[in-house]
């Protein structure tokens, strides 16, 4: 898509029936981001998703999905500990979890994991610049490459994730030259979240889209107001079930007059013998 001067339109899911409509919606790559450590499951910030937690999410995704590429985030502490370690988890997203691919977040310093998660067969997508799993333990979910001794390092992270055999990365919060330079430069796909327009495609998280996360960074769209969708249907039935509108006619189902018959001549049987 790249070479053809094609933007890829990436989008993130979690379960089944949104997996199922991004697909059909013809985006390009679905993620099973670690997004879903807030968004699906509450939690404070994407550390605190493992990787049982993310096989059940990427299973779900694999099985909706018969179009788009599928890639699965490799959760924090899944590929940090050793190399090793990172190529059998990457494999067990592969085999477990069904997806296509997995993204690793980190520049540089994780160039010789990449390598061997690609050696090991498996296509490996990047993630630098703004890196949510470190910025919640280090320095903070803020732009990055503001300055041009910040924004060249991300350029470097970039490099030596691509020569490292990774098939695209994304770049989040980051000024929009580093994302025009790396879009220039680099062969493979950069997919900006919060980098400017000037990316081979974007990425955004689902329930952004969707209007239903309440928290979403200052570079999200919502494209839609489900929240409001959602409490208004949940509300109407919580309305209906107390005034007893619900369940209404054609959604119960009543005996025959014979057997109604029969059942109040047993239950009346029941009662004479009870007294
Ligand atoms: O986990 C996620 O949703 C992500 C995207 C923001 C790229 O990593």
């Amino acid at each position: 898509m790249k070479a053809k001067g094609r933007r890829i339109a990436m989008i993130t899911a979690y379960d089944y029936p949104t997996a199922r409509l991004a697909d059909e919606a013809g985006v390009d790559v679905i993620l099973v981001g670690d997004s879903a450590a807030m968004v699906v499951l509450g939690m404070k910030d994407t550390r605190f998703i493992g990787m049982e937690e993310m096989l059940v999410f990427c299973r779900a995704v694999s099985r909706a999905v018969s179009r788009a590429l599928v890639v699965g985030d490799m959760p924090f502490m899944s590929y940090q500990a050793s190399t090793e370690q990172a190529v059998l988890n990457a494999g067990r997203m592969v085999r477990e979890g069904g997806v296509d691919a997995v993204k690793i977040e980190g520049g540089r310093e994780y160039a010789d994991v990449v390598r061997a998660i690609v050696r090991a067969g498996i296509p490996v997508m990047g993630h630098v610049g703004m890196t949510p799993q470190s910025a919640a333990s280090s320095t903070g979910f803020r732009l990055r490459g503001k300055t041009a001794e910040e924004a060249e390092a991300i350029v470097r992270d970039a490099e030596e994730i691509a020569r490292a055999g990774a098939f695209s990365i994304v770049l989040e919060f980051t000024t929009a030259e580093v994302a025009e330079y790396l879009s220039e430069t680099l062969e493979i796909p950069v997919i900006g979240v919060g980098a400017g327009p000037r990316c081979d495609g974007q990425v955004l998280v689902l329930h952004d889209v969707l209007g239903l996360y309440e928290n979403s960074p200052p570079f999200a769209k919502r494209y839609a107001d489900l929240r409001s969708e959602v409490l208004g249907a949940i509300r109407r039935y919580v309305e209906e079930v107390r005034s007893g509108a619900f369940p209404d006619e054609g959604r119960f189902w009543r005996m025959g007059d014979e057997e109604r018959e029969e059942l109040r001549r047993r239950l009346a049987r029941r009662e004479g013998g009870a007294g």
